[in-house]
Formats: C-alpha cells, sequence, structure tokens
C-alpha cells in the first residue's frame, strides 16, 4: 500500500478528444495529471471514421446546422444547448487544425465536406475516413510533449473520492505496479468516454465500458438519458474482423442498404431512406432481419469508380479486402450495432457536474445536446467544445487549492486473489449478452424486467467479488457495465413512450412532453471504495 498522494492541479480521467484537448488548454495554467487505463491512444476517438461536424462553408448556415439537430433528437435536445454548441464550431475546428490536423480539402484549398444522414447541408470535415485517428495523434503528440503533463497509461481510476458533495480526486489503480493510489488534486475531469462494452456487439473500442459515468453515480452525481442508446446501422459482418464501424460517410456518397434480394428497402421506410435519422434506418435494417431471417444486409458503393472509393474510403476498403470483400466491386455485409450513448453525466454547457469539482467532458458526458438520438459527426463536435468550455471553467475553479491530503489512504480490506477469474470473465459475457437480447434495437417491458433480474443477480456476485478479491482492471471494469447496465434498464423503463433511439413495442402509440430521464445516488459522506 502506497503512502504517496499525487498532487496537481487538474486531475484528468481518460486520453481521448475531450480529456486531451482539455489537458492541452489547461497546461499552461497549472500542473496536470492525465490517467489513461491502457496506452494514450486507446480511446473510441481514434475509432472515429465519419468526422466532425462544423458550420464552415459559405452555403450552409449555423441556423441549418441546429435545425438538424434538434430535429433528429426527437424532442429531447436542450435548444439553447445545441445553439452554443453549433456556434463554437468554426473555433474548435480552429484548435484542431492548431495542433496539426489536417482536414481533407479540394484542389482549391476548401474544406471537402462530407454528408451524412439528418443533416441538410454537407458539413462534415474530415480525414479520409481516418479522422479520429488523425485527431487523436495530434493531440497525444502535443501532449507528449508539454511538460506540464504527467501522462500516467496503464493507470485506471477505481473510484472518486467525495466528501460533502466535492470532489478531490480519485483512488487509481496503477496496473503496473499494482498499487491502488490516492490521486488528488483541486479539479477532476471525467473523459472516459461511452459504454459500447455493455453490449455485446458494439462499435466501440474495448476501453469504452462506462467508468466515468459509473463512479460518478457512485459519488452521487445525477445521471440521465441513460436509455437513450445509439445503434449504428452499418458494422461490418465478418466471423474474425469485429466491431468494425462501415462509416455513415458511404451513404453520404450515394451507397445503397439492399435487403438478401438484393433490392432497395429504405425508400419503404423514409423519404431520405439510406439516409434517414440514424435510429430509424438502424430500426429499419433490423426489421429486414427479423422479416428474412438474414443474418446481415448489403451496403453497395461498387457501382462509383475504384480509385474514388479507395481515395476517400482507404481504411474501409484495406480492412474489408483483409475481410475478403473488395468494396470497389461488391457489396459489404453489413449489420446494426451499439455505437454511442446519449446518456451520460448531467452537465451544464460547461461540463460541470452536480458535484463541486467534478467536470465530465466528452460522450461521458450528457448536456442535453444530442436529445434522444444523436445527429451524425456531433460527437467530436461536442467533445471539443466541452472541453474547450470546461477548461475556460476549471481554471477559475482551481484557485480553490486543497490544503493537505484528504483523501485517506485506500483500505484493501481483507482481499485476497481470487482461485477462479474465469468467472469475471463469464459474468463480462453474461452481462453483456443480456443487453444485447433484452435492451437491444426494440425493447419491451416484458424483456426490460428480465434483464432487470438478471442483471440484479449478477450484480450481488460482483460486490461479493469486489469485497473479497483483490481487485484487477477486469473486475473494476465488470463492476462498471453493471452499473451502466442497470442505469440503462431503470431509465429504460421509466420511460414509457417510443423516443429517437428508445423504441418500446409495448409503448408504440405513446408520445408524451418530452421529459429527461435523471437519477442521482445519495453521495456517500466519506468517499466509496
Ligand atoms: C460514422 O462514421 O458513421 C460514425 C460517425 C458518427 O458516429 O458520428
Amino acid at each position: 500500500m502506497s503512502e504517496k498522494v499525487y498532487e496537481s492541479d487538474f486531475l484528468v480521467i481518460g486520453s481521448g478528444l475531450a480529456g486531451l484537448l482539455f489537458s492541452l488548454k489547461v497546461a499552461k495554467r497549472g500542473t496536470v495529471d492525465l490517467i489513461t487505463k491502457r496506452r494514450l491512444r486507446d480511446s473510441s476517438t481514434w475509432r472515429a471514421q465519419g468526422g466532425i461536424a462544423a458550420v464552415v462553408s459559405p452555403e450552409d448556415t449555423f441556423e441549418s446546422h441546429i435545425a438538424d439537430t434538434i430535429r433528429v433528437g426527437g424532442g429531447l435536445c436542450h435548444p439553447e444547448v445545441v445553439e452554443s454548441m453549433v456556434r463554437a464550431g468554426p473555433d474548435r475546428i480552429g484548435d484542431l487544425e492548431k495542433y496539426g490536423v489536417e482536414f481533407s480539402k479540394n484542389s482549391n484549398g476548401e474544406y471537402e465536406l462530407g454528408l451524412e444522414g439528418g443533416h441538410s447541408n454537407r458539413r462534415v470535415l474530415h480525414v479520409k475516413d481516418h479522422t479520429g485517428k488523425d485527431i487523436e495523434n495530434a493531440l497525444a503528440n502535443a501532449a507528449e510533449d508539454c511538460e506540464t503533463i504527467n501522462i500516467s497509461e496503464n493507470h485506471m481510476a477505481v473510484n472518486l473520492y467525495v466528501k460533502n458533495n466535492r470532489v478531490y480526486g480519485a483512488y487509481v489503480l496503477d496496473n503496473n505496479t499494482k498499487e491502488v493510489e490516492r490521486y488528488q488534486a483541486p479539479v477532476t475531469v471525467l473523459a472516459t468516454g461511452g459504454a459500447g462494452r455493455v453490449f455485446l456487439y458494439t462499435s466501440n473500442s474495448d476501453v469504452a465500458t462506462g467508468d466515468g459515468i459509473a463512479m460518478a453515480y457512485r459519488a452521487g452525481a445525477s445521471i440521465m438519458n441513460m436509455e437513450l442508446v445509439q445503434f449504428h446501422p452499418t458494422l461490418l459482418h465478418h466471423s474474425t474482423i469485429r466491431s468494425f464501424l462501415i462509416s455513415e460517410a458511404l451513404r453520404g456518397e450515394g451507397a445503397l442498404l439492399l435487403g438478401s434480394d438484393g433490392t432497395r428497402f429504405m425508400p419503404n421506410y423514409h423519404p431520405d431512406a439510406e439516409l434517414a435519422p440514424r435510429d430509424i434506418v438502424a430500426r429499419a435494417i433490423d426489421n429486414e432481419l427479423k422479416k428474412t431471417g438474414a443474418d446481415h444486409v448489403w451496403l453497395d458503393i461498387s457501382f462509383k469508380t475504384a480509385e474514388f472509393v479507395r481515395n476517400r474510403f482507404p481504411n474501409i476498403h484495406e480492412t474489408c479486402l483483409q475481410a475478403g470483400i473488395d468494396i470497389t466491386k461488391e457489396p459489404i455485409p453489413v449489420v446494426p450495432a451499439t455505437h454511442y450513448i446519449m446518456g451520460g453525466v448531467k452537465t451544464s454547457i460547461n461540463g460541470q457536474t452536480d458535484i463541486e469539482g467534478l467536470y465530465a467532458i466528452g460522450e461521458v458526458a450528457c448536456t442535453g445536446f444530442h436529445g434522444a438520438n444523436r445527429l451524425a459527426s456531433n460527437s467530436l463536435l461536442e467533445a471539443a467544445v466541452l472541453a474547450h468550455n470546461a477548461s475556460l471553467s476549471a481554471i477559475k475553479q482551481n484557485s480553490k487549492s486543497i490544503p493537505g491530503a484528504q483523501i485517506p489512504q485506500w483500505d484493501p480490506g481483507h482481499a485476497t486473489d481470487p482461485d477462479e477469474l474465469v468467472v469475471i470473465s463469464h459474468l463480462w459475457d453474461e452481462i453483456r449478452r443480456i443487453m444485447v437480447n433484452y435492451v437491444g434495437i426494440v425493447r419491451s417491458q416484458k424483456r426490460l424486467i428480465r434483464a432487470r433480474n438478471r442483471i440484479g443477480l449478477i450484480t450481488k456476485e460482483i460486490n461479493r467479488f469486489y469485497w473479497d478479491f483483490i481487485i484487477t482492471p477486469d473486475l473494476i471494469e465488470l463492476r462498471n457495465i453493471a452499473i451502466v447496465a442497470e442505469l440503462i434498464i431503470k431509465m429504460a423503463r421509466m420511460r414509457k413512450e417510443c423516443r429517437g433511439a428508445h423504441y418500446n413495442k409495448d409503448y408504440r402509440r405513446e408520445w408524451h412532453q418530452a421529459v429527461d430521464t435523471i437519477l442521482r445516488k445519495g453521495y456517500a459522506p466519506i468517499g466509496i471504495q
């Protein structure tokens, strides 16, 4: 057990776009401890293909981007938040360019803008089809070069330490030494990303286990709209290449969805066909699969020239080739899967939670921007805007420094090594299957109750494990995904209507006044382990 307390001005947990940009912005004003549970570049940002939506073209307007976001958001967007996020877009694009991101441009030096579902204009800035990777690399390089940012890889936050509704930092498992350390700072920032791994099939990377949401909930922060889970319509259906997204940008360039008989089906579901909002396309595919018994539908872009496809989508082209599919010649087998969580830790437009000193930025946060269904490519925009806004707010907050060591030593109790670690991976698998089977694209009250009962039993088991055995990253993540699963189910049962990404067939005809679902767990008076 370590006696040392690591102290800094800003503790940042997570290293995607939001965590890195925040760190870079505050680094001139203080020291930053940036902890990340795997390698620095292992993040959801890395996988983002489509791009980042912003109004940068003279043919586009803020009003149109605002209207698209609100229309797709199914009545749950907070209009003032949408307006503020959208208007900040061009400045945040400027920030990314300052760190070296080179968005694709045409031969006249103008941005080559993509189109995606729900957008009424071309406004998606991208770097071919590897936008996230380029953004992550540019920001990570800058953070690595910055003397006041101390990066700790393989460090996993276990719990926040909160007393009297004020956060003092976190307990962090150093997976190199296996010690739980204390990290103290006047400002703690959750930038831990989403929770796609709570479901068996997802576009998300392994790191997306809802850690920030679970930690904030345990600490007493308000959590909101967790039932609103976005399913991306088109993931590659392949036996060995898992979780690979086929970007919506393909449909923006004219790719068509085809059923098992080779005919288009989207015109039967929505006037915008393949470019309808994402929830509608995902449900339409789900319906086609159920109707026909097929295990995938097809996405076809082979009618474009091979040169265009290879140049615009090099990453997708290459990965599909590895899967034995030449997308310049043949259609791609695709299925819908969990992609993004609109809900999360309730925050202001500055990323402030309702715990003093605690911020949440990026996918972990719920600001009200995305409403019930996120408009494509609005997530990187929100991450960048929140990182910027939170940095301004946190710099002010940070003047309230913390006297002495406030976080008590970690108490490992009588934990021992578990004899059968395999149980942890079994429980992981059980949760993820329950979620995909009973809390998926089409829900019902009966299915939700079944899921609740099963997850409830598993949670009891996990809690026993947690107190009896030495904690490991797998056990911490397991506890987190169980909490996130419970929150999704609880809030799904609270929403007795169909709205945006939440579709419950028992309430097909219900449409209530749009309200957020919010749960707050009473905070533990002396921190919680
Ligand atoms: C995609 O490229 O299809 C994903 C973009 C997004 O989720 O916003």
